[in-house]
């Protein structure tokens, strides 16, 4: 019971007391390695490299075992021809001699030679008279009352009524197949140790590195959203695709990081007009309760939860909006009219402010792109509110429009007090406003959807210091030519 709750780390004493344990562990490692696809390319390469070499070892044997034994049998033919040559006609002598003379230089065991008259007898010859077919033929040493088990290569014929028998053991050419034999042997020796030693380098190289992206990527899956692969820097394939992963991390930490801030955002700003909400009902029920009039505190109530309410719903379109599913409503349309409509409607607005709203510039063709006719008014709308809420009385608000080569360059300007330049990325984050304007009407999501739209629209958006005033470009590529 002890043992089972010690589930410390795995030392080598404890697989000894554990044998089961340490055989599975061994076959799950082994079972693994097989699995690996560097491994499994490594053992077919090595397999396919080790039978390549095989056959050519095999094809190259076989030519030089046929080439031995032509080699052989055009030696045997020549001996024979020369013995038989020695014999003329006239008498036998002579080539009785030659036989004799051969039979004497030569070791029965490496060359025979035999020459027998009429009833077999021998007549000169260094092994006992046999019987042989005629031309050319292979017999045991033993067949012949020889000792050793060597084969013997033999040309038979009849030289001028005699029998003549030559011969050559196989015992030379033997010696030359099987060095041959032996060499073969040491090659795929040293080719096998060098195919599976490379191989296993090679292998265990490549595993090295998809076990660095498996230890990332887990390390990852784990919630350390900065790991990242490391990268060998030649280049190779491994790298390139690790380098595109990690890139796909940068992107997945930047959103995650954005989300997270975001979601802090909301939970922060949300807190006050929560906390505003829960006073004014604790004070009509406190008033309720000394039997005071509390309609008014009820409609404050009801007000403060209005605006809750469209703060959310307000950040729900935001999220829609990136989420870019309304790129489906996606029609031709002309930024240049809808920014007139916008002046037409926010002139009044801006006049009743002491204000004023012009469009100044703008083409004198339509301006077409693709894009979402009342997601670009509203963005249009929320950047003239702004300047009119925004900015003091006597402002003086423009709009304009210019075709540029690649699009089309609609601003929205004023001569107000503008956004100091550490804010002006920072008026983009959901909720965000600048001090002095928390007294105004407003929740900080007007910029926020401004630029969710700009996105939808791969429109660039740039805010720039007019001296005095803000002014704000979009850059519309040109999606659509109209
Ligand atoms: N034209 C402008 N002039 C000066 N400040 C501006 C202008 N437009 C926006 N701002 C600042 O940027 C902040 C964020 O704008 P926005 O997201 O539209 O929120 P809201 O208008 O609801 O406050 C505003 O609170 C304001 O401080
Ligand atoms: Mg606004």
């Amino acid at each position: 019971m002890l043992e089972q709750k010690n589930i410390g780390p795995k030392s080598a004493q404890w697989f000894s007391d554990h044998p089961m344990l340490m055989e599975k562990a061994a076959s799950r490692k082994s079972s693994r390695l097989l699995r690996s696809t560097p491994f499994r390319l490594a053992l077919a390469f090595g397999l396919l490299f080790i039978l390549a070499f095989l056959v050519a070892g095999i094809i190259t044997y076989q030519l030089l075992k046929r080439d031995l034994a032509e080699a052989l049998d055009d030696s045997v033919r020549e001996t024979y021809s020369v013995v038989a040559s020695t014999y003329s006609p006239a008498d036998i002598e002579d080539l009785v001699a030659a036989v004799a003379a051969y039979a004497r230089l030569n070791n029965a065991e490496d060359s025979i030679f035999l020459l027998s008259g009429e009833k077999g007898k021998r007549l000169a010859g260094n092994v006992s008279p046999f019987a042989a077919e005629d031309g050319l033929s292979t017999i045991e040493a033993g067949d012949i009352g020889q000792k050793g088990d060597d084969r013997i290569r033999i040309l038979a014929g009849t030289v001028g009524g005699n029998r003549l028998i030559v011969g050559e053991s196989f015992a030379e050419t033997e010696d030359l197949e099987h060095i041959a034999l032996m060499s073969f042997g040491w090659a795929t020796g040293g080719i096998v140790i060098l195919a599976c030693g490379g191989g296993a380098f090679l292998a265990a190289r490549a595993q090295r590195r998809l076990d660095g992206i498996e230890r990332a990527m887990s390390d990852v899956s784990a919630g350390d959203l900065a790991r990242r692969i490391p990268l060998e820097g030649n280049g190779d394939d491994i790298d390139v695709v690790s380098t595109h992963m990690n890139q796909a991390l940068d992107r997945l930490s930047a959103l995650v990081e954005g989300m997270r801030q975001v979601s802090a955002d909301i939970a922060h700003d949300l807190k006050t007009p929560l906390n505003r909400l829960k006073m004014t009902v604790e004070q009509a029920i406190e008033q309720g309760g000394r039997g005071e009039d509390v309609q008014t505190l009820l409609i404050d109530a009801r007000e403060e939860s209005d605006r809750i309410n469209a703060t959310f719903e307000a950040l729900l379109r935001i999220s829609q909006i990136e989420a870019g599913a309304r790129k489906a409503r996606f029609r031709p349309v002309d930024i240049s009219d809808i920014m007139a409509s916008v002046a037409e409607i926010y002139g009044g607005v801006a006049e009743d402010s002491g204000q004023s709203l012009d469009f100044t510039t703008r083409p004198a063709s339509p301006c077409m792109v693709n894009g979402d006719r009342e997601l670009l008014t509203q963005l249009f709308v929320n950047l003239v509110e702004n300047a009119i809420n925004h900015c003091p009385p006597m402002t003086r608000i423009t709009l304009a429009l210019r075709a540029e080569d690649d699009g089309f360059s609609a601003s929205v300007s004023d001569d107000g007090p503008g956004i100091p330049e550490a804010e002006r990325e920072l008026v983009f984050r959901r909720l965000y406003r600048l001090d002095k304007s928390r007294t105004t009407s407003g929740s900080g999501l007007g910029l926020s959807l401004v630029k969710a739209i700009a996105d939808l629209h791969a429109a660039h958006i740039t805010l720039a210091d007019r001296h005095p005033g803000l002014g704000i470009t979009l850059d519309f590529p040109a999606q659509y030519q109209g």
